[in-house]
């Protein structure tokens, strides 16, 4: 059985983290929230108070960053893949909107990418893994074996975690999540260093009328018929 890298991209809410959870599942491989990585690196330059309106003191983060632990555990309970910053889990900190309305000023910084790709490709080293983001099959796996893109327009997508952020403590309006979508939307496509954009080779799918499981059930079709019976999905 042949062992597969599988890149996830897309714009914003998307519904990536959903898909690679259960596309990781399925297959009994480890799924990497690669946007984790810098919602979590936003989170350590917010507690350091190394961000001011929309300048980043990249200085302090950038030698901040040689100390910040960042790695994922499995969390027993639902069997998902959580990220801890500095020995702590933040899976939830990192969704909040004060994290969110900061994540792509961060995620521009060439040192924050190097490192984050660093650790990216460390993770990918025995394959196995489903991995969603914005330059995952552009350029931290160019040779991913299966190179995913996500769409769906910015209304359905702010409507998906409008309502995912009303069951949190810190929920938002619906304009406010638009705004922001779109903001990072504009951000991601438009920054020098791996700007979000489809790869050549990747598939797109259009998930907007798609729930999940439907997704997922496309995306599995096109496994078996690129790998035919080399993943056990059959
Ligand atoms: O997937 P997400 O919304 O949690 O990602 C948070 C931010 O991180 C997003 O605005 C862009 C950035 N990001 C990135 O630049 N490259 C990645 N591979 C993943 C995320």
């Amino acid at each position: 059985m042949r062992d597969l890298i599988i890149a996830i991209d897309g714009y914003s809410s998307t519904g990536k983290s959903t898909l690679a959870k259960l596309l990781a599942a399925k297959l009994g491989y480890i799924h990497i929230d690669s946007g984790a990585m810098y919602r979590a690196i936003t989170l350590f330059a917010i507690q350091n108070r190394m961000i001011k309106g929309d300048t980043v003191d990249e200085k302090a983060l950038i030698e901040g960053l040689k100390s910040v632990d960042i790695h994922f555990e499995i969390n027993p309970e639902n069997g998902q893949n959580e990220i801890f910053l500095n020995g702590k889990d933040v899976e939830k900190e990192i969704r909040e909107m004060e994290v969110s309305s900061k994540v792509s000023l961060i995620a521009k910084i060439p040192e924050v990418r190097n490192h984050a790709v660093a650790l990216q490709r460390k993770l990918g080293r025995k394959k196995r893994i489903v991995m969603d983001g914005r330059d995952i099959g552009t350029t931290v796996f160019p040779n991913a074996d299966l190179k995913l893109f996500l769409n769906t327009s910015a209304e359905i997508r702010a409507q998906r975690r409008y309502l995912e952020l009303l069951k949190t403590e810190h929920p938002a309006t619906y304009e406010e999540v638009l705004e922001n979508i779109t903001e990072r939307d504009q951000m991601d496509s438009n920054r020098k260093v791996s700007p979000l954009r489809k790869a050549d080779d990747a598939i797109e799918v259009n998930n907007g009328n798609l729930s999940p499981a439907e997704t997922l059930e496309k995306i599995l079709e096109i496994i078996r018929e690129k790998f035919s019976d080399d993943t056990g999905t059959q």
